[in-house]
């Protein structure tokens, strides 16, 4: 460092000394250098930097924010129709829509999917059944059609299903499978798809009521019909039910006093207003004796419905039973206006009987 006598070549004395013809070298050309002489160290090193980088996005940090990103999409159903059912299957054709507010759309492939209802005091979820979800490409929103036969792999959580649905204002239906995800280039990765979809129920059929019915007289000689009508059911969810020939008992309300039997045939509950064909065959004696017996002034008799059976295709549907079992159905059917129409006067108090 001390000696003055270095060659004009020599940088690293230049440099020390700094009273040489030459500028100082700035701490940039030393930088320049540097570089000029390690270029291959920086190189490795940039390179082996990179892999890591990479590979640690690649099979680290990759698949979880790929898992992520089917963790914060939201899969809302749109229509769900449930028809042909039988103890053990029913077909189900099925539209959802996925939204995906990710800057990446991912391919996912078609996986087996397993649902069942969501309650939040268990934490295991019984499925019901098994259905495939078609692959899909998870743009921002994205469709998903099911459209197959469905096996029912446990009744009794069909039935808990099925009583949900009918009884319930809301329903929770959890999706829960695995599937490979495809995102550009990267290799696939395996995600867990767990949804809980929030859907309408049919709210116990609220709003049940008959519209409009009369009186057959002479009662139909095939099948002793003698009273024909429409019921009233609002449907509210998205979902449609074919539950197939429902048989309903009739009981004046708060009595054991049987009315007859009511028949629904082909009964599918669509979204919306439902107004579908009645026919009944009712004991009008007891008709008759009850309007007679002052109770009922005004001719109208409180009903309670029953279920007695739903069968389709000469098979009975207990989960269909069960469930609408657990719905309390309860009319008020203007039986002295009905008589009268059919030229029937029992009189009564009531008179006018209007409504
Ligand atoms: C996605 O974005 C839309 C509009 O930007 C918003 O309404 C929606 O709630 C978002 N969905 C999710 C799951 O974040
Ligand atoms: C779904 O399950 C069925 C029956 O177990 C099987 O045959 C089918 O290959 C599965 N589908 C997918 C996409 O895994
Ligand atoms: C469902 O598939 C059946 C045949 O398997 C077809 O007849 C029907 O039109 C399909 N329904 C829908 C909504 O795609
Ligand atoms: C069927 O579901 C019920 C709950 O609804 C559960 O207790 C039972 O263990 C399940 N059976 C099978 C075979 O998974
Ligand atoms: C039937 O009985 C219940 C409970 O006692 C009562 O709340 C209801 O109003 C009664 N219904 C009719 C139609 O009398
Ligand atoms: C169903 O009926 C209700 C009341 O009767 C009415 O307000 C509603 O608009 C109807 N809905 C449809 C889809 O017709
Ligand atoms: C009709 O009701 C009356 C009075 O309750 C009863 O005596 C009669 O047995 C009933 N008829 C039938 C067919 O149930
Ligand atoms: C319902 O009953 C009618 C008449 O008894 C019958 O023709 C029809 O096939 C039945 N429907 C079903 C789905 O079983």
């Amino acid at each position: 460092m001390s000696d003055y006598g270095g060659k004009a070549g020599d940088s690293s004395h230049i440099e020390e000394i700094g009273t040489g013809q030459k500028p100082k070298p700035t701490f940039g050309t030393k930088l320049k250098r540097h570089y000029k002489r390690f270029w291959w160290l920086h190189l490795i090193f940039f390179i082996c930097f990179t892999l890591i980088i990479v590979l640690c996005l690649i099979y680290l940090a990759y698949p979880h924010i790929a898992q992520q990103g089917i963790t914060a999409s939201t899969l809302t159903i749109q229509s769900l129709i449930l028809s042909s059912p039988t103890l053990t299957t029913f077909h189900l054709t099925q539209t959802a829509l996925i939204t995906n507010n990710n800057t990446y759309h991912p391919h996912l492939d078609a996986f087996n999917a397993s649902i069942s209802l969501h309650s939040s005091s268990s934490s295991d979820d019984t499925p019901y059944a098994q259905i495939t979800l078609p692959s899909i490409h998870a743009t921002r929103t994205a469709t998903s059609s099911v459209n197959q036969t469905v096996q029912i792999t446990n009744l009794s959580a069909f039935n808990a299903y099925s009583a949900a649905v009918l009884g319930s204002e809301s329903v929770e239906l959890r999706v829960k499978g695995r599937t490979k995800l495809h995102e550009m280039r990267f290799p696939s990765t395996v995600v867990d798809y767990d949804k809980v979809v929030r859907m309408k129920g049919l709210n116990s059929l609220t709003g049940f009521s008959i519209p409009s019915f009369s009186i057959k007289l002479p009662p139909d000689p095939t099948d002793g019909t003698n009273l024909i009508g429409q019921i009233y059911i609002p449907n509210p969810s998205v979902m449609t039910l074919e539950m197939g020939n429902l048989t309903l008992t009739t009981h004046i309300s708060n009595t054991t006093l049987s009315l007859g039997i009511t028949h629904l045939t082909n009964l599918v509950l669509r979204p919306g207003n439902n107004t579908l064909p009645m026919r009944s065959t009712i004991n009008q004696t007891l008709v008759v004796s009850s309007l007679l017996s002052g109770r009922y002034p005004d001719g109208v008799l409180p009903v309670d419905i029953g279920v007695q059976s739903v069968e389709r295709g000469g098979v009975r549907l207990g989960y269909f039973e069960e469930a609408l079992r657990g719905v309390r159905l309860g009319v008020r059917l203007d039986v002295g206006r009905a008589l009268r129409e059919v030229g029937v006067d029992v009189g009564g108090g009531g008179g006018g009987g209007g409504k």
